[in-house]
């Protein structure tokens, strides 16, 4: 697949997708961690749960609006949407449904915000497919696990040899395909190890290695994620995350806190984000995305 370098009519708003057919990789965590940094950048963003079932993102903003009311500091919240799972005897109805309430979310926020961070859910539904073909950048979290490597590509015994094409990165390469005739635009497919372990292993070292060769034939980037962390769960209940000033409350931010926070923004430097130029359009920053990451796969590809 090679990307052409003429620039497709951009929408305004870039829009972060963060998906992967496999569950409890840390789709939310990272919907959540990366929402947030985008704010505290001064960035408007607006979020969108396309999981109908477990709601994460929901619950996650949801308990932040409700510290945010008595919060001592003000608490960034985004323009967020739940949406729901139409269950109706047609299944061409509900989706029609879906894809009407989808469209006016988007619609909606694709002018007036600069990021659009989706959070999708791990079955593969028709809204899941549809998010897919409308990422800017699309993010999916992996565990360092052959297992999780398998829904890209058939792990084989030996580990040398390449396995087919597989279920999830299928449907990423079908939502390039439709992309590329509907908009001309590229889907920059980011890699995130997450959950990574304290310790360097051989099966970690294996595993990007790995990684590493099917990105060619894949056309992903890799991109280092975050450690298992505590502070990367526990704040959930109060809408928090290391970003936010805990610090206030904790007095004083723990070494693993410190490094927590340097992580999320690593994650965000290597996603290589449209970013605003003082004085110039934000459109302006989604051209040049654009121009950097179509030669950045050209060279991939070549
Ligand atoms: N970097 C991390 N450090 C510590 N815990 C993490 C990290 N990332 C995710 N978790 C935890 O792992 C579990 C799964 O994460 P999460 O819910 O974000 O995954 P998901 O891909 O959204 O799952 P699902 O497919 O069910 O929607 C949660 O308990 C979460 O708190
Ligand atoms: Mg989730």
């Amino acid at each position: 697949m090679s990307f052409d370098a003429e620039a497709p009519d951009l929408r305004p708003a870039h829009v972060i997708v963060v998906a992967n057919e496999k569950g409890g990789v840390g789709k939310s965590t990272l919907s959540i961690h990366l929402s947030v940094a985008l704010m505290k950048a001064g960035y408007r963003v607006a979020t969108i749960d396309l999981d109908t079932r477990q709601r994460s993102l929901t619950r996650f903003y949801e308990n932040r609006a409700s510290f945010a009311r008595t919060a001592p500091w003000a608490v960034e919240l985004p323009r967020h949407f739940a949406l729901d799972h139409v269950r109706g005897a047609q299944a061409q109805d509900n989706e029609s449904a879906e894809f009407a309430a989808f469209a006016e979310a988007i619609g909606e926020v694709e002018h007036a915000y600069e990021f659009v961070v989706i959070d999708t859910p791990a079955s593969d539904t028709y809204l899941m497919r549809l998010a897919h073909s409308l990422a800017d950048t699309l993010i999916s979290p992996m565990n360092d696990s052959f297992i999780d490597m398998d829904v890209l590509s058939k792990v084989h015994h030996d580990r040398a040899h390449r396995g087919a094409v597989a279920q999830y990165a299928e449907i990423v390469l079908e939502a390039r395909r439709k992309r590329r005739l509907v908009d001309n635009g590229l889907i920059d497919w980011v890699l995130v190890r997450n959950r990574i372990a304290a310790l360097h292993s051989n099966n970690a070292r294996q595993v990007d290695q790995a990684l590493r060769k099917l990105a060619v034939e894949l056309q992903f980037r890799v991109a280092e994620g975050l450690r298992d962390r505590v502070i990367f769960r526990e704040l959930f209940p109060i809408g928090l995350t290391a970003l936010d000033a805990i610090e206030e409350a904790n007095c004083q931010l723990t070494p693993s806190q410190m490094t927590a926070r340097r992580e999320i923004a690593t994650l965000v430097s290597d996603l290589r984000l449209p970013s605003r130029v003082e004085g110039a359009n934000y459109l302006e920053a989604r051209h040049v995305w654009f121009e950097s990451l179509s030669s950045y796969y050209r060279e991939l590809k070549s």
